[in-house]
């Protein structure tokens, strides 16, 4: 018996080497860890229980036999965060580069396979030079057998992936296919070819960083959600952002226990300013709504015209969805829309309540928009607030124009409370653009054309540039006082704890994609 653990020991001594003391030091002078410290550091202390240590690749080709490491260059297994069951790959880099094996693959898929089946989120810690290049087709079929998983997995299960390191090739499709993309500042790559291949491609000439670091991917792409300064920063997010998810689609979020206090909120009344066309920062109006310090924002630096991310309301975990009119005036374009419409569906899997903060002057025009399909990207967040079951409350601050209010989590999209501030102007266009249209003639005609226009848009506003007209014909609840918002919001979600809703039958819509 004593011989028989000995070799055990000896074993699991090799698997935890990885690629080796000087790789092991290579890495860390790169400032990343391997990928055992990035488990011990995400888990809960002594809670991992790795599987698959001792599996090895089945690769003869080009002296492979020779170059046995335990593992295969990931780490797998299950443990708890915060006291709660998630599944976890880590891959090695120091291992061929943390590149894809068939057997590497069969490894994540095993733990795949398990999360969906026991209901936990799925965390992928990627540091990958892609598909094991010595493997050929078997390691091209084992992404393909990771991607398959992370689409029957996607909506029953969150899945997280943060990248870690170099992410090139095949590596870069499974995060992609799941629901938030994580990088760490300076350290990740994230890359279809890298720019060796670009050059010889395209003739640009491009650094990792440009072509797939963590800023192009957070501001120009939007392919990462979450952008950390380092590893052990990173890690901490995916602990906060697990804490506002529930385990699986069957169950809601954890709640934290909260009493009900004085919740009116003054500053609320003093953030809109008197003038229209002034742009204020929607993060304040949310930073007086929700429960302090709560907001955990996604997508954060990428189409800041609109701002989404979780938040705690009451101690209930809740999505916001809110117009910013610091950027571009709030206007919806492409982008925002697109990552609007993304946040709204994960939020509806998972049983999230829904939040709109609303100021939208409208979708952004001109050739660019139109060229790039504002018509089509629009649509998705259209589609994504009219099919969302969760409950969904909508608080109009100031503008609401066009078909951006009926977008924007209307009444007459299935909104469950719409509330607006005295300060909304709900209407077709604004006032000017309107005048201009409607009076035209009447305006050309007159002596001082440009004081007519000034009467007409007056009388426009009066009429139209509030929230009344459409309070009267119930496509408003009510119209409260700023200060009372957050009182009103906490009965409201509340009220709709048990919401229910019955959905046609079909396999599945077709969103405009
Ligand atoms: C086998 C690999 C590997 C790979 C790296 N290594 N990538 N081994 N298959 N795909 C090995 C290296 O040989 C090296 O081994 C070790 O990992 C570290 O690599 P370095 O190049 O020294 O590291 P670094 O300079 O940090 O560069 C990292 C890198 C680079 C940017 C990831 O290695 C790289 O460009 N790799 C290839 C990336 C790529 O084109 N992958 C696409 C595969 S096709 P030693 O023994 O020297 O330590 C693909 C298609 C799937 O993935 C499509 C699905 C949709």
């Amino acid at each position: 018996m004593k011989d028989k653990i000995k070799i055990l020991n000896e074993k699991m001594a090799l698997a935890k080497l990885g690629g080796g003391e000087k790789r092991i030091a290579a890495h860390h002078a790169k400032k990343k860890l391997t990928a055992r410290e990035r488990v011990e550091y995400l888990l809960d202390e002594g809670s991992f229980e790795e599987i698959g240590m001792l599996v090895t690749h089945r690769t003869t080709d080009f002296g492979m036999e020779k170059e046995i490491i335990y593992g295969d260059g990931v780490v797998t297994g299950y443990g708890t965060v915060n006291g709660r069951l998630v599944y976890v790959f880590a891959q090695d880099f120091t291992v061929f580069g943390g590149s894809l094996s068939e057997t590497h693959a069969e490894k994540i898929c095993k733990v795949m396979d398990m999360a969906l089946k026991n209901g936990a989120p799925m965390i992928g810690l990627n540091d990958s030079g892609g598909a094991r290049i010595q493997e050929g087709v078997r390691s091209l079929g084992g992404y393909a057998d990771i991607f398959y998983r992370n689409v029957q997995a996607s909506g029953v299960i969150p899945q997280i992936s943060a990248i870690m390191g170099p992410c090139a090739g095949g590596a870069v499709y499974s995060p992609a296919m799941t629901d938030f993309t994580m990088m760490v500042q300076g350290n990740s790559y994230m890359f279809v070819t890298g720019p060796n291949v670009v050059k010889t491609v395209t003739n640009e000439e491009v650094t990792s960083e440009e072509l797939g670091g963590a800023s192009t991917h957070s501001t120009k792409s939007g392919v990462a959600h979450i952008t950390s300064p380092n590893g052990i920063e990173c890690l901490e997010d995916i602990k906060k952002l697990l804490s506002y998810l529930p385990q699986n689609n069957r169950e809601t979020a954890p709640k934290i226990p909260y009493e009900v206090k004085e919740e009116i909120r003054e500053k609320l009344d003093t953030i809109v300013p008197d003038n229209p066309n002034k742009p204020y920062d929607m993060h304040d109006v949310i930073a007086n709504i929700i429960d302090e310090d709560s907001f955990f924002e996604i997508h954060k630096d990428f189409a800041e015209n609109i701002v989404v991310g979780f938040a705690r309301l009451g101690g209930r975990s809740i999505g916001i969805v809110a117009n910013n009119p610091k950027y571009l005036a709030g206007c919806l374009d492409v982008k925002s829309s697109t990552k609007g419409a993304r946040f709204v569906r994960f939020c509806d899997c998972f049983n999230i309540p829904l939040l709109v903060l609303e100021d939208v002057p409208g979708f952004l025009p001109g050739t660019d928009q139109e060229w790039n399909g504002i018509i089509v990207h629009g649509a998705k967040l259209l589609y994504a607030f009219s099919e969302a079951t969760v409950p969904r409350v909508t608080v109009i601050t100031r503008k609401a124009y066009g078909g951006a209010y009926d977008v924007m989590n209307s009444k007459h999209i299935g909104a469950d409370m719409n509330f607006a501030w005295p300060t909304a102007e709900i209407a077709v266009m604004g006032a000017k653009g309107a005048s201009e249209i409607i009076f035209k003639k009447e305006i050309s005609e007159a002596n001082d054309p440009a004081a007519k226009l000034l009467e007409k848009e007056a009388e426009y506003a009066e009429l139209f540039a509030n929230p009344y007209t459409a309070a009267q014909r119930g496509f408003i609840d009510e119209v409260i006082l700023p200060r009372d918002t957050r009182r009103k919001l906490l009965k409201a979600f509340s009220s709709l704890e048990n919401k229910v809703v019955d959905t046609p039958k079909r396999k599945h819509g077709n969103i405009p994609l």
